[in-house]
């Protein structure tokens, strides 16, 4: 027998074992057999790859060499899911969906998995690369783990091109035995779905293989749009046929609950049938079904059937516009209210928080809960002392949603003070909420300057809340803008504060000097001005700080307004922030110090975004890039962000001559590491004139 026939017959053979054991649970030979036969295919696949089938059972053991996960950019959209809260939002999205297409439509229900989100891509019907979601651009291939789950067929029933969007997940039994098997308490993961992250991302495949992981798939891409079918179930059916695992799990809903029978048996699909005036009904049966299912779920997907029509209605740049999610209802816990705090945020608001009893909930234990505002209170006629159900809302906020039990201390409900407990002035009240009107209130100075140098503003390392508050308190930091007056040094030995951290945060605030006017705009904290109101603005004429306060003082909402997404109120507010007094200060004093108060209209805008969803930061010295802002501008123009430390969400470091624990860090991490040639290459300057900063041309 030659080697190609004996490959052909070593692959046929063990794929008859593995389907029998997997499918049936039967094992047709001895363990020692199977590893023998396996072990000797892999063999001959070694010494003739060119010989080794695309599907070859080999493929699901695993094997020992590195992962590196690699950055692949997806070639489907891989966007999120809207969401509701409640059977009258869902039946909302059907009427909405039905008034918006002006006829009939039917739509498919499935129960939201609560896994890890994988793309599986197939060419001519072999699989040849898995990806994470990532951020929803370009995802980590993970092809060589993912191809150890079973369910995740290696071949296809037809040579199709196509792209597969599916969750992947673990069975509670098996999480359950897993992790009652790990020693090393803190290595027990706390939940299915943090261990199957961890699986996904093993550097080993044979260490992935040893967590049973399983896949439903969901929604199926064609490259070929003739192929693609015309509604939902009908891709669900095909994926089956092609050797998808789909969850059986169906529901559909359409104007009557016949209709709904009719298309399902159509598709050839087991489902249950309902109207659509039935959905709290399902809803109902769904939820108390959860809890007895073998995996975990955390909502209900509600699709549009009809592929013409959700093409038609598309996509926001978050979620598609013809699907929604329900989310459960989210845990609940019983705690006691031990006593409420008052917060002044940076705008002056006034936000009562409950301090509780500490408290288990969806795997964390809470000590405080948001209380909103007075009217809040007012409305659960909360007391101190009294026994309240606590809930985590979109799982991540917890709040108070309740009172259970009325103390016996004959407590009343809450008020809050009459003065800031900050700054003592009289607190207003402004619709429902409560403001501290003083703006030198230190606790709003506290906030603003924190809320500058944030990570999602001007992205000052160290600058956090607690530095801030120690600075403050020590007199150094009174504004903003004396963060680039303020003389640090004379701030070390500061309770907590080293020589390093100054440092950190000198080189920081160099840093932030670069960057862009857009960020410099939305770090201000004026009202609505985030991120996309300062890009919006930006785009609609005020691309300079000056025509900001122009326009402002002559007191006209009509320039603000005819930008598109900025209303009446959002233009009073721009109008009133660039008038008053303390911030026309602060921005002078910033000009001062040499921010970009006015956007750059280069033709470098026009570049090309090939660092588009990534995360970059910077170490060390660089030959071309004196200061490194520069560098960091080279990013940002071409689509990246930012960032001045390594975390697990960095994506690059670029690495130039000496730097410190960045590179140790990123190694740490994973993070890819590229030198100032590459870099150079990346961005296309190799052999071109690049000026330095005395205006002098550096040839490279
Ligand atoms: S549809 C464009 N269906 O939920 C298609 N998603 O919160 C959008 N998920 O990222 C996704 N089960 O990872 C869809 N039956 C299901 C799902 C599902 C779980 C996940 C998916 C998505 C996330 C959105």
């Amino acid at each position: 027998m030659n080697a190609k026939e004996e490959i052909d017959r070593l692959t046929n053979e063990l794929k008859v074992y593995q389907d029998k054991y997997y499918k049936e649970g039967i094992s047709l030979v001895p363990d020692s057999e199977y590893d023998r036969l396996s072990d000797r295919l892999s063999m001959l696949e070694k010494e003739h790859p060119e010989l080794m089938h695309p599907d070859s059972p080999t493929l699901r053991v695993g094997s020992d060499l590195t992962n590196d996960f690699p950055e692949v950019r997806h070639t489907i959209p891989v966007l999120s899911l809207d969401k509701a809260y409640s059977d009258e939002a869902v039946l909302d999205f059907f009427s909405r969906s039905i008034e918006k297409e002006g006829g009939m439509l039917s739509f498919a229900a499935e129960e939201k998995i609560d896994g890890i989100s994988m793309v599986l891509y197939y060419e001519k019907g072999i699989l040849v690369r898995a990806v994470t979601r990532g951020n929803g651009e370009i995802g980590n291939d993970v092809t060589a783990n993912v191809m150890t789950i079973r369910s995740v067929p290696l071949k296809l029933a037809e040579p199709v091109d196509i792209a597969v969007r599916g969750e992947v997940f673990l069975h509670k039994a098996d999480f359950e035995r897993l992790n009652a098997a790990e020693n090393d308490e803190a290595k027990r993961a706390a939940n299915p779905r943090n261990l199957t992250a961890g699986a996904i991302r093993r550097q080993k495949s044979s260490e992935a293989r040893l967590v049973p992981m399983d896949i439903f798939c969901y929604e199926g891409f064609w490259s070929d749009r003739q192929e693609t079918p015309l509604d939902h179930i009908t891709i669900l059916s095909t994926l089956k046929r092609l050797g998808f695992n789909i969850n059986p799990h169906l529901a559909f809903f359409a104007e009557t609950k016949e209709e709904a029978g009719r298309k399902l048996r159509g598709a050839g699909l087991e489902g249950d049938a309902y109207a659509f005036r039935e959905i709290d009904s399902y809803i109902k049966k769904k939820t108390s079904e959860r809890s007895s299912l073998p995996y975990e779920i955390d909502g209900l997907v509600f699709k549009i059937n009809e592929l013409d029509v959700r093409d038609r209605l598309g996509y926001t740049e978050h979620h598609p516009r013809w699907a929604i999610a329900y989310k459960f209802e989210s845990p609940q816990a019983e705690a006691r209210l031990l006593g409420i705090t008052v917060q002044v945020g940076r705008t002056g608001r006034i936000t009562p928080v409950a301090e509780i009893s500490p408290t288990k909930l969806g795997g964390s234990t809470i000590r405080r809960a948001t209380l909103h505002n007075q009217e809040y209170i007012n409305e659960l006629e909360l007391a101190i002392g009294d026994t309240v159900s606590i809930s985590k809302r979109g799982d991540v906020i917890p709040a108070v949603e309740s009172v259970i039990d009325k103390n016996e201390d004959g407590n009343t409900t809450y008020k809050l003070p009459a003065t800031c407990p900050c700054c003592g002035t009289e607190i207003v009240q402004v619709g429902g909420l409560q403001y501290c009107p003083n703006y030198r209130c230190p606790d709003q100075v506290k906030g603003r300057i924190s809320y500058f140098a944030s990570s999602d503003q001007m992205d000052i390392d160290t600058l956090g809340p607690k530095t801030v508050a120690i600075f403050y308190d020590a007199g150094l930091l009174r504004n903003i803008e004396d963060i680039y007056t303020a003389d640090f040094s004379a701030a070390s030995g500061l309770p907590g504060i080293g020589d390093k951290t100054i440092s950190i945060l000198q080189n920081g605030i160099k840093e932030s000097l670069g960057r862009p006017f857009s960020t410099v705009l939305s770090s201000l904290g004026v009202a609505e001005i985030g991120k996309k109101g300062a890009e919006m603005l930006i785009s609609g004429g005020f691309d300079t700080i000056d025509k900001l306060i122009d326009a402002s003082g002559k007191g006209d909402t009509a320039p603000f307004v005819s930008i598109a997404g900025i209303g009446e109120t959002t233009a009073e507010n721009i109008i009133k922030a660039f008038r008053s007094p303390e911030l026309l200060c602060t921005i002078e004093a910033l000009r001062a110090a040499g921010l970009h108060l006015a956007a750059e209209k280069d033709v470098d805008e026009v570049a090309e975004q090939i660092f588009a969803g990534e995360v970059w930061c910077i170490t060390g010295s660089f030959k071309a890039f004196n200061p490194r802002s520069k560098a960091l501008k080279e990013i940002e123009k071409r689509g990246g962000r930012t960032v001045s430390s390594v975390t697990s969400r960095t994506t690059h470091l670029l690495a130039g001559e000496g730097g410190g624990s960045k590179r140790a860090d990123a190694e740490r991490l994973g993070v890819k590491i590229v030198g100032e040639d590459e870099f150079l290459s990346m961005i296309g300057s190799k052999g071109h004139d690049v000026p330095d900063d005395g205006g002098q041309l550096l040839l490279f």
